[in-house]
């Protein structure tokens, strides 16, 4: 007998406001047509004023937790990717523990930037496997309108805010890949390329600091390890990409969204996108793909889904899991 982190609950929060391409036409030289073309984002949801990350992250989390059809207490655990903390301490996590009213357990963030969920995802299993916890709730939850440089029409167009959650429960399974549950992980980083996509400030520095990228570089990295890592996350199990239901990507751009696809030679009718809707909203933004998926109808349960990101550090990576 083989323990498995199944899914057993999905949600998500968007924050009310909504901010069309066309809004940034009137204070930067950009247009619909560019960030379109160039991202494939049309639109993007923003914190209101005084709402922060640990806001957006309890809405998913009741979500989820309501899906699932359990209480806070049911859970052991709360494992948060952010990288927009609301402040520099206590973690965020243990805000949402708080605020979801959940009086035992443990609850810590994990910062992996865009590739954050799949971290905590990873995380979250081991400490099911290793029997740490029964039920885990896997957050990640974003406020980057927060470190956007509202003149740098290269990165302010790209990000949105939001939250989205998995409650992940131990089953048993048969160790086969026929298994529901995480089947595969694969995580990677390399600090050598720290400064394509960073954040100029931080606690040591006495500052914030706003997002600075170099778009062109990161694009150059990201299909190729994309592509890469959902692989060999894929080999680790001897599974096949004819095998996989659905690609949830991390939605930063459209095209390299279709070029990962392309390059595991799987058509854009297997990928769940949301890029559109949401913008990049970093560690949120593979929960909130998970759990529109499933609204929409195309993610339904025994399905295989590889999900995979790639951000600041750069750190990357991919999970396999059946629905
Ligand atoms: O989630 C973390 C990972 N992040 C990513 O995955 C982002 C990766 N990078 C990208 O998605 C793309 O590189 C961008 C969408 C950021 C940019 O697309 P690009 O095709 O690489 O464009 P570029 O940066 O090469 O810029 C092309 C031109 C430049 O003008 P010149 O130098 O050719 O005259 C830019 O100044 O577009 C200009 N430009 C804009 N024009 C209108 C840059 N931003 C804008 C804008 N509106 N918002």
């Amino acid at each position: 007998m083989n323990t498995r982190a199944v899914v057993i609950g999905v949600g998500h929060y968007l924050p009310e406001r909504v901010v069309e391409n066309a809004e940034f036409e009137k204070t930067l030289d950009t247009s619909d047509e560019w960030i379109r073309a160039r991202s494939g984002i049309e639109r993007r949801h923003f914190a209101a004023e005084g709402q922060t990350t640990s806001d957006l992250a309890i809405n998913a989390a009741n979500a989820a937790l309501e899906d699932a059809g359990i209480k806070a207490d049911d859970v052991d655990a709360i494992v948060l990717a952010t990288s927009t903390a609301d402040l520099t301490f206590p973690s965020a996590a243990t805000m949402v523990q708080a605020g979801l009213g959940m009086t035992r357990g443990f609850a810590f963030d994990i910062q992996a930037v865009c590739a954050g969920f799949v971290f905590a995802l990873t995380n979250a299993n081991a400490l099911i496997l290793s029997g740490q916890a029964k039920r885990v709730l896997v957050i990640g939850a974003e406020t980057f309108s927060r470190i956007m440089d509202w003149e740098d029409r290269g990165t302010c167009v790209l990000f949105g805010d939001g939250a989205g959650a998995l409650v992940l429960e131990a089953q048993d399974g048969t160790g086969s890949n026929e298994d529901r549950g995480v089947l595969s992980t694969d995580l990677n980083s390399d600090g050598r390329h720290r400064d394509i996509l960073y954040v100029d400030g931080g606690v040591s520095t006495h500052s914030t600091g706003y997002l600075r990228m170099q778009g062109k570089e990161v694009f150059r990295h990201a299909v190729e390890k994309l592509a890469a890592t959902a692989n060999a996350a894929l080999d680790k199990i001897g599974m096949g990409t004819e095998q996989v239901d659905w690609i949830v990507p991390h939605q930063a751009n459209i095209r390299i969204i279709k070029g990962t696809a392309k390059k595991m030679g799987l058509p854009m009718e297997n990928v769940v996108v949301t890029v559109q809707d949401h913008g990049n909203t970093s560690a949120a933004s593979i929960p909130l793909a998970l759990s529109v998926g499933k609204q929409r109808g195309q993610i339904r349960q025994g399905d295989v889904i590889v999900t995979e990101a790639i951000g600041g550090g750069l750190a990357w990576g991919a999970v396999v899991l059946r629905w």
